[in-house]
């Protein structure tokens, strides 16, 4: 199955949407900061561009991503002021699959913009804003046409389900129970995927550019320790669980005399 056709977070601002659920990716973006920071300082110190192309890789439709740009403006605005520099224009790029509720973050982008002039006054350089429905795991910019690229907790979804995977039964990843083979197969998608975004970012990222992903890792040599796979295990347990109720609940129906499926 291919993940791009059917991969979304769920969008809106409801209780159990992404935007009111992401505290822990929101928490990974704040530790990565210092790293940021200092890469994007070093970058733009560097070219001292007129206009500065960034792009945020799998933005989903909370306000985690909009967190990371205001960062990143603040950052560069400050080193503006310092150098006596004027202020560049920016392109905003955000990124994630076409499922994606793009809407969520374009109607919070006015009151965005009204944060950023308060808290960077009218110097700063004009902000403009694009939404990019695409896989990053394939061309979705120009070439040479990026500055710099951020993503934080979305490349550790792959493409697609491994090739070569099927025996892994009641398991929805690697878990404690997948066989050898499984392993293996989840191993060479990751390969191929990651190879093929190294390869597209390297086309679109202009020269002096620069890039800071995050994704989910293990420290463990084995790969399916607890760090790693818990939750997905879990996550399977819940799933079957469902399964096996709704198989019940058919079996039930079927003993009444009824037709599960025109009921289900
Ligand atoms: C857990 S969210 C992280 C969102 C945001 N970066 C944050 O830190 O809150 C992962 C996002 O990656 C997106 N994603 C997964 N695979 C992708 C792909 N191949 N191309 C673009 N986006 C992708 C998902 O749709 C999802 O919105």
């Amino acid at each position: 199955m291919e993940v791009a056709k059917v991969l979304h977070m769920n969008g809106g601002v409801g209780e159990t949407s992404y935007a009111n659920n992401s505290l822990v990716q929101r928490k990974v973006i704040y530790l990565t900061k210092p790293l940021r920071d200092e890469a994007i300082t070093s970058m733009y110190n560097n070219t001292l561009s007129k206009s500065l192309t960034i792009a945020d890789l799998g933005c989903s439709s909370g306000s985690n991503t909009l967190l990371v740009i205001l960062d990143i403006i603040k950052v560069v605005e400050k080193l503006c002021r310092k150098l006596n520099h004027k202020s560049p224009e920016y392109m905003i790029y955000l990124n994630d699959l076409p499922g994606n509720d793009f809407n969520t973050i374009f109607t919070s982008l006015d009151i965005f913009k009204e944060k950023l002039l308060d808290e960077m006054g009218t110097e700063m350089g004009p902000c403009f804003f694009s939404g990019v429905p695409g896989s990053f795991h394939g061309r979705i910019f120009p070439l040479q046409s990026l500055h710099f690229v951020h993503s934080s907790y979305s490349l550790h979804w792959l493409s697609k389900v491994p090739e070569g995977a099927d025996n892994n039964k009641g398991n929805i990843y690697i878990s404690s129970t997948s066989p050898l083979n499984v392993v293996k197969a989840y191993y060479k998608q990751f390969q191929i995927d990651f190879s093929l975004f190294l390869k597209c970012r390297a086309e679109e990222i202009v020269e002096g550019g620069c890039m800071i992903i995050t994704f989910v890792g293990r420290k463990s040599d084995n790969p399916t320790s607890k760090e790693c796979c818990y939750i997905w295990e879990l996550l399977a347990m819940a799933l079957n669980d469902m399964v096996l109720e709704v198989k019940y609940d058919a079996y039930f129906l079927l003993l009444m005399g009824h037709d599960p499926f025109l009921l289900h």
